[in-house]
């Protein structure tokens, strides 16, 4: 390689680690694509027939799987920044939902609520039903990683730096999708080796509103903060305690995720009313 050439690459490649560092330290991310992919997988199990001919039907064929990173991509389009803060609700530990003043543009919880709505809604268009249907998969899955349900001065623990296996990571992402990522299968794969659960285990999972499963990942939340600090070298140790809360919580939003859609499609508005109760 001559003088030029290899001053150019050297640019070209002082520009390329400059792009993926800025991008890496900007990006506010949610469970990374498998723990949502795998959220979809799970939801498509436990949905009766009826409630999944007709989501199919509304998503042209595409599965749960395929759709539940879309909210995500579009992150991409200044169009969607006001769908930003349905990612997460933040509020203080001990403190009830509504206690702190709302996010004027929507939190999680009122994100889900709103793609219920719009999907149920019969003047809807059918890109309009699409669109939240999408939304309201991706929703399920981050209301279930407890750093979505976390502190404001911390973004959900975006801004605990840690280093992961010796690489620079935070507390948000480790929860994200270090351990899951390190776990190293696919979404397929882990949705197919899920934990047993007996027909009332699960009855037990898709029992309770909204609420009570955002305060669950609140305890969750405050767990979570206490298992590391700041500049923690985070590893197989940490890993051995706490992916099985990963899992755990990624197969309960996925069997919540088809009991939702199940009310969604095939449900009464006052059962939806009960769902919805105290927001
Ligand atoms: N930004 C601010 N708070 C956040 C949270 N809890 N999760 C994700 N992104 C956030
Ligand atoms: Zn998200
Ligand atoms: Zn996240």
């Amino acid at each position: 390689m001559d003088f030029f050439n290899f001053t150019f690459m050297k640019n070209i490649l002082i520009l390329l680690s400059l792009f993926i560092g800025i991008h890496s330290s900007f990006a506010l991310p949610n469970w990374g694509k498998t723990g949502h992919r795998v959220v979809g997988a799970i939801a498509e199990k436990h949905l009766s027939r009826k409630a999944l001919k007709k989501i199919n039907t509304l998503l042209n064929g595409t599965s749960l799987a395929y759709v539940s990173i879309h909210a995500d991509e579009i992150k991409s389009d200044p169009k969607y920044n006001n769908f930003s803060p349905w990612h997460y609700v933040n509020f203080k530990e001990g403190e009830k939902y509504g206690e702190t003043p709302a996010h004027p543009k929507g939190d999680i919880i009122q994100g889900i609520k709103s793609c219920i709505l719009k999907i149920r809604d019969t003047n809807s268009s059918t890109a309009d039903k699409q669109f939240y249907l999408k939304f309201l998969v991706h929703l399920l899955g981050d209301l279930h990683q407890p750093l979505h349900v976390g502190n404001a001065e911390d973004k959900g623990g975006n801004t605990i730096k840690v280093d992961w296996f010796n690489t620079a990571s935070n507390l948000h992402r480790v929860w994200d999708s270090n351990m899951i990522d390190s776990y190293k299968m696919s979404y397929s794969e882990l949705s197919n080796n899920t934990k047993h659960k007996t027909t009332t285990e699960i009855a037990n999972i898709k029992s309770g509103s909204l609420l009570d499963w955002t305060y669950e990942s609140k305890a969750l939340a405050t767990k979570v903060y206490a298992s590391a600090k700041m500049n923690d070298n985070l590893s197989y140790t940490y890993m051995y305690h706490h992916f099985p809360i990963a899992e755990s919580q990624l197969q309960k939003a996925g069997i919540r995720l088809a009991h939702v859609l199940q009310l969604v499609f095939c449900g009464k508005n006052t059962e939806l009313d009960t769902f919805f109760n105290g927001i």
